[in-house]
C-alpha cells in the first residue's frame, strides 16, 4: 500500500489539528503541526523583546532565525509536542499572547522560507499529515489529498474557548472571537503564501460533524487516493 501525503488547510480553530492527529494515528503516519512552528518562532521573538506595543521588529527576527531550533517529540500519550532550543514549549505557544501576534510573524517572507524548508524535509517520503494554511498551496503542492477545513465562526470560537477554559486559561469568549477574526483576516490577506483554497482541495465543513464523523469522511477520501 502506498503511503500518501495529506495536506490540511483552513481557518483558525476549525478542527484541522484534531482531524490531522486522528488521521495520522489511524494510518500510522507522521503528523506535523506547522502552526506550532510559527508559534515557536513567535514565542522566541517575544522572549527576545522583538515584539512590543510598537510592533514587530522584522529585521531582528530574521537575524535571529539561525539561533532557533524547533523539533517535535512525542509525549507519554504519543502526542507530538514542540521544543524550542531543547525546551518543551507546548503550553506557552498556545497562550492568547502568542496567538495575538503569531500572524504578524507568519507574514514575514524569510520566516516562511525558514519553516517551509524544514516542513518539506519532514514530509518528503510520504506517510505524512500536515496541517496549516499553505500546505496544499506551497509546502506540498503535489499532495495526493488536500483538505480545506471550515466551520461556522461562532462554533469555532466556542470550541477554542472551551479548550482554553479546560486548560485553565482565563480568557473571554469575546477575546477568542476577536483573535480568530484577526488571524483569519491577516492569514488570508497577506502577500506571502496567503491562506487559499486550492482548486484540487476537498472542502470539509465540520460545523455539524463530530470528530469521529469528520475522520470517517476523510478516511474514505484517503482510500480513494492510495
Ligand atoms: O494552526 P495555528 O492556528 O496554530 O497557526 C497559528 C498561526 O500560524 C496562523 O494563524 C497563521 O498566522 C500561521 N500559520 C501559517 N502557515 C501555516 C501554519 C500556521 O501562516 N502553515
Amino acid at each position: 500500500e502506498k503511503e500518501i501525503t495529506i495536506a490540511i488547510d483552513g481557518w483558525s480553530s476549525c478542527g484541522k489539528s484534531t482531524l490531522a492527529k486522528a488521521l495520522a494515528k489511524e494510518l500510522n503516519y507522521v503528523y506535523v503541526d506547522s502552526g506550532a512552528m510559527y508559534r515557536g518562532v513567535t514565542l522566541y521573538a517575544k522572549r527576545k523583546g522583538l515584539i512590543s506595543e510598537d510592533g514587530v521588529d522584522e529585521r531582528a527576527i530574521i537575524d535571529e532565525l539561525s539561533n532557533i531550533d524547533l523539533s517535535f517529540s512525542n509525549n507519554e500519550n504519543g502526542v507530538a509536542e514542540l521544543s524550542l532550543n531543547g525546551e518543551n514549549v507546548e503550553n506557552q505557544i498556545r497562550s492568547i499572547e502568542v496567538s495575538n501576534v503569531v500572524s504578524a510573524v507568519a507574514k514575514i517572507k524569510e520566516v516562511r522560507q525558514f519553516l517551509v524548508k524544514q516542513q518539506r524535509k519532514m514530509g518528503n517520503n510520504g506517510g505524512v499529515v500536515m496541517d496549516g494554511r499553505d500546505i496544499g498551496s506551497v509546502v506540498f503542492p503535489n499532495a495526493e489529498l488536500k483538505l480545506f477545513v471550515t466551520a461556522d465562526p461562532e462554533i469555532r470560537a466556542q470550541r477554542r474557548f472551551d479548550e482554553l477554559q479546560a486548560k485553565g486559561d482565563n480568557v473571554s469568549l469575546e477575546e477568542v472571537k476577536a483573535n480568530l477574526k484577526l488571524r483569519d483576516e491577516m492569514d488570508a490577506s497577506r502577500e506571502e503564501s496567503p491562506l487559499i483554497q486550492t482548486e484540487d482541495a476537498v472542502v470539509l465543513d465540520n460545523s455539524n460533524l463530530t470528530p469521529k464523523q469528520q475522520l470517517e469522511k476523510s478516511l474514505l477520501l484517503v482510500e480513494e487516493r492510495k
